[in-house]
């Protein structure tokens, strides 16, 4: 059903459509037309030849003349055919005594009681000396030319525009399956799978092939660039990482040599910063290439939350923050169970780290994960700004941290096709991640 609406909605389907409505609306006026012209042909044809025999009947000027020649006329004529009638000073004579329509010349549908007369018949009337003459023929020819209308509609028009709509579905059955081919395809790049190139898609090639290969020479440079960033990228973490090693090692054995030497610490401090947010730069980067999306596999978000409360219990402790878990129905996602806890831990940290001793909550509400604190917040006008590598508020300059939290949270979920909302807690930050079931 889905795939036929699908259908219905493509180019090519509602062009179709459209001409097949526009050939019906054409054929069918051609056809009208055709029909009233040829109708009216036949109708001055039977009017002309009752006129003559109504002037043939009443040459005479005298009643009694054209009663007896209408008399003599009717008693020979077939009633299935001909009607005849004269309504004089002496009454009606004729074949038919029946009721009259008003018209002077009509289609009319006849019926007396006798029997002898009944079927549709073409009738003219005119007042002549002493009363009026009515001649009426069947209507036969009538019945005939729509007949033949009839039949040249349903096996000319019908099957045409039939041919043409069956035509015009397998077309767009066609151009949907190429435009999905792509549609995967950039849905595959836009979720950072960079190779995703475009299928051979079936057919001659045609404008959807011309816009394939645009795509796929598009997603050749970005995939170019992207692998030439990444590999400056690696080139500098690994140039840094040694010096930064050996540097960690250096202050280590001066702090041996120089036991209680403040500066010294606070030099060792820093380089461990320095070494932390690499590393989570360079996670960043690795999330952001889509590599985990290989080792997924299912993921027990209720377990997982519960973990990852477990684990940090004793910190909340510490910081006097009461750190609680909810449970609604948890579900399971496809996933990476580290990078996923990951995901739990920045937040809770967060939550710890910037807001003052209250409740922390984090709840599992199906694929949802929500957590919520009470502090100051983040303002809605920073809420998309501190998901930016390296970005911190202003009042958190001072506690420890690199403005990488939110940014590797937001990876994360973007690698598992999830969406990040930051929102007003009333008082607080309330954070929350869903995932697709
Ligand atoms: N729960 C929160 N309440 C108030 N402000 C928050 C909260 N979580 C994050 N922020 C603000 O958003 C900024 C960015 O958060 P993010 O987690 O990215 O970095 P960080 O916590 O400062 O450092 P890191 O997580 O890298 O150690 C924080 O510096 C802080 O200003
Ligand atoms: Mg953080």
């Amino acid at each position: 059903m889905n795939r036929l609406l699908e259908v219905l909605r493509t180019t090519p389907m509602r062009l179709t459509l459209r001409l097949v409505a526009l050939f019906l609306v054409v054929s069918l006026v051609t056809f009208g037309v055709t029909w009233w012209l040829a109708n009216n042909a036949l109708m001055d044809a039977a009017e002309t030849a009752l006129e003559l025999q109504i002037d043939a009947l009443s040459a005479s000027d005298r009643p009694e003349d054209i009663a007896s020649a209408v008399r003599t006329a009717a008693a020979r004529a077939d009633a299935d055919h001909v009607i005849l009638r004269y309504d004089g000073p002496q009454g009606s004579v004729g074949n038919y005594l029946g009721p009259l329509p008003k018209d002077k010349l009509a289609e009319v549908r006849l019926k007396d009681e006798t029997g002898d007369v009944e079927g549709s018949y073409i009738l003219l009337r005119k007042k002549v000396a002493g009363g009026e003459l009515s001649a009426g023929q069947d209507a036969d020819a009538f019945h005939d030319l729509r007949e033949i209308f009839l039949q040249v509609l349903t096996f000319t028009l019908l099957p045409t525009a039939l041919l043409v709509l069956g035509g015009g579905i397998i077309f767009a059955f066609r151009s949907a399956q190429r435009l999905r081919a792509i549609e995967d395809t950039l849905e595959r790049l836009a979720t950072g799978d960079l190779a995703a190139r475009l299928p051979t898609l079936p057919g001659a090639p045609d404008d959807l092939t011309r816009v394939g290969l645009g795509i796929d020479r598009l997603a050749a440079a970005q995939e170019a660039s992207v692998s030439a960033l990444r590999q400056v990228s690696a080139d500098i973490a690994h140039d840094l990482k040694t010096p930064i090693q050996r540097l960690a090692v250096l202050l280590d054995q001066a702090r041996a040599q120089a036991p209680g030497l403040t500066l010294l610490d606070r030099a060792a401090a820093e380089v461990d910063g320095i070494v932390a947010t690499f590393q989570a730069l360079l996670q960043i980067a690795q999330i952001e290439g889509g590599s985990p999306r290989a080792r997924f596999t299912a993921v027990d978000l209720g377990s997982l939350a519960q973990t990852m409360t477990e684990l940090y219990e004793p910190a909340a402790l510490e910081t006097g923050h009461d750190l609680t878990l909810t449970l609604h129905a948890p579900g399971t996602i496809r996933g990476e169970r580290t990078l996923l806890g990951q995901v739990i831990a920045n937040l809770i940290e967060n939550a710890l780290r910037h807001s003052p001793p209250g409740p922390v909550v984090l709840t599992v509400d199906g694929t949802a994960i929500t957590v919520a604190d009470r502090g100051p917040g983040i303002p809605a006008a920073e809420q998309q700004t501190v998901l930016r590598r390296l970005y911190r508020l202003d009042r958190s300059r001072s506690t420890p941290g690199s403005g990488l939290g939110l940014a590797l949270v937001d990876a994360i979920v973007k690698l598992h096709g999830g969406t990040l909302k930051l929102s007003d807690n009333a008082p607080g930050l309330r954070v929350t991640v869903e995932f697709q079931p």
